[in-house]
């Protein structure tokens, strides 16, 4: 499935976790296309990816970990590692945030958190999404929550226009204070 595709996909939602796995297989792909891109393309690709992963940890975070750990029951430990790992991988992504890519760091950061990101996947399909089909949970209603709230931030972040529209929102969002436009022609 072509990338911009798979980004509009969350539109036709089975549940919850076929969201949350479609997610991880588009940002494996925006890594495999960072990894590999010319020059001139590696500052929007790492942008964009940033974007993707910030969005799909906020709608993990606010929505579907805290409807998790009380479905989990006494597995409460799947979602202590997986915030664990959360938090781990913020630190490696403000870090990538902070640089451009002529920095000579650029590279590792990348590849660094994609180590990090790709096991956090690893054990979020394996173990949390698998103890949570055998759980008691309403997973296609969640999906649909999920979905609402990643189109959302998709749309704030200028994910479903260009990269460079995307960007400009951005640098509008944190710099609210002076000069801000409203809110809905920020996020159009
Ligand atoms: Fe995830
Ligand atoms: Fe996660």
């Amino acid at each position: 499935m072509a990338r911009a595709e798979l980004e509009q996909s969350a539109d036709v939602v089975t549940d919850a976790i076929d969201l949350l796995t479609r997610d991880h297989r588009l940002v494996d792909e925006l890594f495999a296309s960072l990894l590999q891109a010319a020059p001139q393309q590696l500052d929007p690709l790492a942008r964009r990816l940033s974007k993707m992963i910030r969005i799909h940890t906020q709608i993990e975070e606010e929505l579907f970990y805290p409807t998790a750990r009380r479905a989990l029951g006494d597995r409460g430990d799947l979602i202590d590692e997986a915030e664990h790992d959360h938090t781990e991988a913020k630190q490696t992504m403000m870090l990538l945030e902070s640089m451009t890519s002529d920095d000579p760091q650029f590279l590792s950061t990348v590849e660094s958190l994609r180590e990090q990101i790709s096991a956090h996947v690893a054990t979020e399909e394996a173990e949390l999404f698998s103890e949570l089909r055998k759980a008691h949970l309403d997973l296609v209603a969640l999906g649909i929550t999920l979905a609402e709230r990643r189109d959302t931030l998709m749309d704030v972040l200028g994910l479903h226009g260009d990269d460079e529209e995307g960007a400009a929102n951005m640098r509008e969002m944190q710099r609210p204070a002076k000069g801000s436009r409203p809110r809905d022609e920020v996020t159009k």
